[in-house]
C-alpha cells in the first residue's frame, strides 16, 4: 500500500479505516491531506478484499477544517489555478463504496465538508460541527454552503455559515446531518461494527442502493424515481439477490458473493 506522510491507513476485516493524522494542528486540511486521502480512497476502492471505508480523526478533532496557515499567503491566482478539486479534495463523493465519517471533536470548514463527503456521518457526544469561513473573510469552498444547506436546511445553514457559529453533536443529529451519536469512547467500535454490516452486504447492491440515494440529491422526484426503478430492476439480474431472498426463505444468513 501507498506510503503516507499525513493519514494512517490501515484495515480492519472488509473496512479500510482512513484516519488523519496531524494532531498539533487539530488535522488541519493542507493540500497534502486531501491528496493523500484521494490517493487512500483510490487504493482502498481498488482493493476487492473492502467493503466500507471509514474516514475519521482523533478524540479532539475530525478536522478543524482546511489549513489556514497554508491558505493565508494565496492570492485569488493561487487558489484558481490549483484548486482544493485540482488534488482530489471531493474524492471522497466519487467513491462507489460505501464510506462513514466517524467524528470527535471538530468537525470545522473543510473538516465539516470532508464529512459531508461521507455517505453516513456518525459523531461521538462531544463532535462540534461548524462552517467557521466567514469569521476568517472567506466563505465554505468544499461544499459547505451546498451539502450543508441539503442537510440541514436553509435556515440552520443560513444561521452556521452567516454567524460562524459551531453546532453540538445533538444539535447536528436533530437536524439531521448526523445519523447517530455514541459516546466519544466507544465510537470507532460502533461505528466499525455498522461498517462491518455495511461490508458483508452484496458490493453491488449496496453500491446501487448508495448510487440511488444519492440522485436523490441531484435530481427531480420523477426522474430519481425512475432511476430506483431501473436500479431495483439490475438486482434482478444478480446472484445476490436471488441467495438474498433464498436466504430469507430457507431462515438462514445470506452468502453474497458479489455478483
Ligand atoms: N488550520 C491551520 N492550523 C490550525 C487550524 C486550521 N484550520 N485549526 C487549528 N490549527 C492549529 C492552531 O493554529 C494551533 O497551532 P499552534 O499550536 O501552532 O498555535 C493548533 O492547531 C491548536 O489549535 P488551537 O490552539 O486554536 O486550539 P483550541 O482548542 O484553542 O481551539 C479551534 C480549537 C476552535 C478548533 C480553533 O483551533 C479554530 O478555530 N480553528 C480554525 C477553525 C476554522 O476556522 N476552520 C475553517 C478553515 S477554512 C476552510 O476550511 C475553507 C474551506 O471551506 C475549504
Amino acid at each position: 500500500m501507498t506510503a503516507f506522510e499525513h493519514i494512517i491507513v490501515e484495515s480492519k476485516g472488509a473496512v479500510g479505516i482512513v484516519k488523519i493524522n496531524r494532531p498539533k494542528m487539530l488535522n488541519a486540511l493542507s493540500f497534502d491531506v486531501f491528496s493523500e486521502i484521494a490517493t487512500a480512497i483510490d487504493d482502498l476502492e481498488e482493493d476487492d478484499a473492502i467493503g466500507c471505508i471509514v474516514v475519521t480523526g482523533d478524540e479532539k478533532a475530525f478536522a478543524a477544517g482546511a489549513d489556514i496557515k497554508e491558505m493565508q499567503p494565496k492570492k485569488f491566482i493561487d487558489m484558481f489555478s490549483q484548486d482544493f478539486m485540482d488534488i482530489g479534495g471531493d474524492r471522497v463523493t466519487t467513491c462507489k463504496k460505501p464510506t462513514i465519517a466517524a467524528v470527535s471533536g471538530y468537525a470545522l470548514g473543510g473538516g465539516c465538508e470532508l464529512a459531508m463527503m461521507c455517505d453516513i456521518i456518525i459523531a461521538s457526544d462531544t463532535a462540534k460541527f461548524g462552517q467557521p469561513e466567514i469569521t476568517l473573510g472567506t466563505i465554505p469552498g468544499l461544499g459547505g454552503t451546498q451539502r450543508l444547506t441539503r442537510a440541514v436546511g436553509k435556515s440552520k445553514a443560513m444561521d452556521l455559515c452567516l454567524t460562524g457559529r459551531m453546532m453540538d453533536a445533538a444539535e447536528a443529529e436533530r437536524s439531521g446531518l448526523v445519523s447517530r451519536i455514541f459516546p466519544a469512547d466507544k465510537l470507532m467500535e460502533e461505528v466499525l461494527a455498522i461498517a462491518d454490516k455495511i461490508a458483508a452486504m452484496s458490493r453491488p447492491v449496496a453500491a446501487m442502493a448508495k448510487s440511488a440515494v444519492n440522485r436523490a440529491l441531484e435530481t427531480s422526484l420523477a426522474e430519481g424515481m425512475n432511476v430506483e426503478g431501473d436500479l431495483f430492476h439490475a438486482t434482478f439480474a444478480l446472484e445476490d439477490r436471488a441467495e438474498g431472498m433464498a436466504a430469507f426463505i430457507d431462515k438462514r444468513k445470506p452468502n453474497f458473493r458479489n455478483r
